[in-house]
């Protein structure tokens, strides 16, 4: 890793104000039309200052374009599933020719069984695996696998880690529960991360009913040296299924995913995001003899394992074919991580240089990396987040996190680190004088709330 020799300090990029008339005039029919206004609640308008862009058109690289026609260099890419680039040529190519020959028939496509082979042999502690259309459905499907197999009721989840699922055994654990009996709710238990006597605790108080642990082998928090290994262990001592949820840390953290990068193998994985380069793809993979509950060739009670019309489209298995051989012949991972400790430096330098210390925070590994806001009496501030968000806008970058794709090239970066430079230089200003009379318009707003 070079250096980095260029301060940000005094090249920060000048703030323009930008005309969002189209989008402005299309949010209230988005929000009549859809509750919410958007697909995902992390893409609501809600998540975003009042300043900023509605709706993207279109993407190449790490450059997004708004309805009005503005330019930002994106972070998060489609959230966190862009690992190569928006409409990443040879990916975008190898759908559209798999496209031509027909996207569903009524049998199977032998491109299932290449990926299930590309598959395989990335994540090669795995010895079956099955694809589905996202994250959440893969998950879901780990978990009733477990139950199967191990003939108990109840789910141990990580209580420090934001999200496995859009079902109702996790989001009845979260504030926004409307809607979930609370008989399924009192099925999933909770443990900490790095706290192996949380998790003894749960096995302790629900004896021979805990199914499985599901969990990210890691997320904000670094694993402890020999935590993995010993929660491995615990499960196998109780008899328990360990699901590692790789939807994030899949083919970021390592193209075996974190499990290799920790060299720690689960029961049953769950992949998603980063396997098509924004294509809906996701898979579950893992042991034979839980797999193959789903399969055809047991005797036991048959598990209805992600049986879905659309689970393997054939041009998203031929863009998830061609990621994982870019993945694997050009060293993403690698780029994601040198280019992502890059970028740290350089807003760890801005922080430095406007003395923000105290109040703005850059975390995770380089190839994942977010940010927490802070106020005045150092409170975690969605006001702040919201101007800082809206500063980086001015400037030219669509930030919710740092999450960085194959495409943010040095020239990205570098304008990125001036744009960071500007937006803590107004940040600092506004603790000084009040956020108020920096920011235009609301707060943003955490997903997790009860009320509106
Ligand atoms: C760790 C984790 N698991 C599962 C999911 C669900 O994935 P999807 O949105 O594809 O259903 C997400 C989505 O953000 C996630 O971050």
């Amino acid at each position: 890793m070079k250096p980095v020799t260029k301060s940000p300090a005094s090249i920060s990029v000048p703030a323009s104000e930008k005309e969002f008339t189209r989008s402005r005039s299309l949010q209230p029919k988005a929000h009549k039309l859809i509750p919410g206004g958007a697909h995902t609640y992390a893409k609501g308008d809600d998540q975003y200052p009042a300043q900023a862009p509605g709706f993207i058109v279109r993407g190449k690289g790490c450059h997004v374009w708004d309805l009005d026609g503005n330019e930002f260099i994106e972070y998060g890419m489609g959230l966190r599933a862009v690992t190569l680039g928006h409409a990443y040529d040879s990916v975008v190519e190898a759908a559209y020719q798999q496209m031509k020959l027909g996207a569903n028939f009524t049998r199977p496509a032998p491109i299932e069984v290449d990926l299930a082979e590309a598959m395989l042999q990335a994540i090669d502690d795995a010895e079956m695996v099955k694809f589905a259309k996202n994250g959440s459905d893969v998950t879901t499907a780990a978990v009733k696998l477990a139950r199967a197999f191990t003939g108990r009721d109840l789910v141990a989840i990580c209580a420090d880690q934001p999200f496995f699922s859009v079902d109702d055994w996790f989001i009845g654990t979260t504030p926004v529960n409307a809607g979930i009996p609370d008989a399924i709710t009192r099925l999933t238990v909770k443990f900490h991360y790095n706290d192996l006597q949380s998790l003894r605790d749960v096995f302790a108080k629900y004896p021979q009913q805990i199914a499985c642990v599901v969990m990210e082998p890691e997320a904000a928090t670094v694993p402890q040296p020999g935590y993995l290994q010993a929660v491995k262990t615990l499960c196998q001592e109780q008899g328990a299924v360990l699901l590692f949820d790789e939807t994030i840390t899949g083919f970021r953290w390592h193209i075996g995913g974190a499990q290799k990068f920790h060299g720690v193998v689960p029961d049953l994985s769950t992949f998603g995001k980063a396997m098509g380069n924004g294509f809906a793809i996701a898979a579950l993979a893992g042991r034979r003899e839980i797999m193959r509950l789903g399969g055809l060739d047991h005797d036991h009670h048959r598990v209805f394992l992600l049986s879905t019309t659309h689970g393997a489209e054939t041009h998203a298995l031929a863009a998830s074919l061609e990621t994982l051989r870019i993945y694997r012949e050009e060293n993403v991972v690698d780029f994601l991580w040198k280019q992502g400790e890059r970028l740290r430096q350089l807003v760890q330098q801005s922080i430095a240089e406007n003395h923000l210390e105290d109040f703005f925070e850059i975390s995770g590994r380089p190839c994942n990396l977010v940010f927490a806001t802070f106020d005045r009496s150092q409170e975690r501030s969605q006001s702040f987040r919201a101007l800082f968000m809206q500063e980086l806008i001015r400037r030219g970058v669509l930030g919710p996190s740092f999450v960085l794709s194959y495409s943010h090239s040095d020239a990205d970066i570098q304008h990125t680190a001036e744009a960071v430079y500007g937006a803590h230089t107004v940040y600092r200003k506004a603790l000084d004088e009040g956020v108020d009379k920096y920011l235009e318009g609301r707060p943003v707003k955490p997903v997790y709330r009860i009320f509106n």
